[in-house]
């Protein structure tokens, strides 16, 4: 089985390969992202493998059939990038649904710690021989309320977490689980009441810009928001404006809507075109990371090894357990869920 591998960073290459050739599965690696212009690679394998910022519209779908390539194997859990209703019928598309929720709500944890206590500030300041405390005072995180959005499997440790620090946590899901465990109030009530509030939901239209002016409007006022989940969840201008009007008190960002042509690049020595980004770097209260949260030891090797599980139960001609179909989760009229198969 032939794979071409978009996208691919050195950290993705060692254990591929080691994976792969344990399971004669042949990877090329290509550094570019998939694309229209770049789907004619593709051309000879039978499947691509590709990551968050890749494209995979209904023009590449259509291109990937021609082209013989019957499986898409995201190496993520995400796939807002991937047009599932245009594959229906012609590719199967299989992802990897947790690889370590740990190390993203770990990394929430960490990015939401550098914040309030000014840890990013103190070691630059220490590295200079700088020892004064001027302007790092923080606040405890004890008996603070946090408003999570989204209680699955990365919501439920970042819960679990939080309440480690003796936080209050309040929750909303549009399909709630843990009840009696969360406390889940309304969307609403979670903007009132939350003194910060972590994303940890799906980028679905429904969601597309959920922290936008109005919801803004409705937060208290020096509330810390944090978005370790997808970019769009956030309209980053209305979250400029909420700052400068002191209304988000700071932001921890892991993503960005736009970040697909920036994040995961070398840009020092380069002037970065987008505004909007640069704007929110030179905040003294926003902390950016280029979509880091998932990078651990442990999260790479479990990402290869059920991409590669995933492959090789496709080409067993069986179902694989991982295997996405655009009606996903409507369990009635899903036929994944009747006849065993996507399609
Ligand atoms: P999950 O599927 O276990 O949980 C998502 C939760 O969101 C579910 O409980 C679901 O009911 C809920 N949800 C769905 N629609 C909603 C809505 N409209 N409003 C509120 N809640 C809604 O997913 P998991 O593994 O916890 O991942 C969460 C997100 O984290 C992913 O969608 C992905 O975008 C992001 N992620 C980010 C990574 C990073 O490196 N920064 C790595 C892995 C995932």
């Amino acid at each position: 089985m032939k794979i071409a591998f978009f996208d691919a960073k050195d950290y993705d290459i060692p254990s591929f390969t080691r994976c792969g050739k344990e399971a004669g599965i042949e990877f090329k690696f290509y550094e570019t992202k998939l694309d229209e212009d770049t789907v004619k690679l593709s051309k000879g394998f039978d499947g691509v493998c590709v990551f968050v910022n890749d494209t995979v519209n209904a023009a590449v779908v259509d291109k990937l059939y021609d082209y013989g390539v019957r499986v898409i194997a995201l190496r993520c859990a995400g796939y807002n990038n991937v047009d599932l209703k245009r594959c229906f019928g012609k590719i199967h598309v299989v992802h990897v649904p947790a690889y370590s929720p740990y190390a993203v709500a770990e990394h929430t944890m960490a990015m939401l710690l550098t914040s309030v206590r000014r840890i990013h500030k103190a070691y630059d300041r220490t590295r200079d021989f700088n020892f004064s405390l001027s302007g790092l005072m923080g606040f405890d995180l004890h008996g603070k309320t946090v408003g999570v959005v989204g209680t699955g499997k990365i919501g439920h440790i970042f819960i679990d977490i939080c309440k480690g620090f003796g936080m209050r946590v309040v929750a909303y899901d549009k399909y709630p689980s843990g009840e009696g465990e969360i406390e889940y109030v309304s969307l609403d009530r979670l903007f009132e009441t939350s003194d910060i509030i972590s994303l940890h939901c799906p980028l679905t239209e429904e969601t597309h810009h959920l922290i936008g002016k109005e919801a803004l409007g409705k937060m208290k006022k020096g509330v810390i928001i944090l978005n370790t989940s997808r970019g769009a969840l956030i309209d980053a201008e209305a979250l400029i404006d909420a700052i400068k009007q002191r209304i988000v008190g700071a932001a921890c960002l892991d993503v960005y809507e736009e970040e697909s042509d920036i994040f995961f690049r070398d840009f020092s020595g380069h002037i970065v075109e987008d505004d909007v980004l640069a704007r929110l770097i030179s905040m003294p209260n926003v902390i950016v990371t280029s979509h880091q949260a998932f990078l651990t030891e442990e999260a790479l090797t479990n990402i290869a090894e059920t991409t590669v599980k995933n492959l090789i139960t496709f080409r067993d001609g069986e179902v694989p357990e991982n295997e996405l179909c655009y009606n996903c989760g409507r369990v009635e009229d899903c036929r994944k869920q009747r006849r065993g198969k996507c399609f």
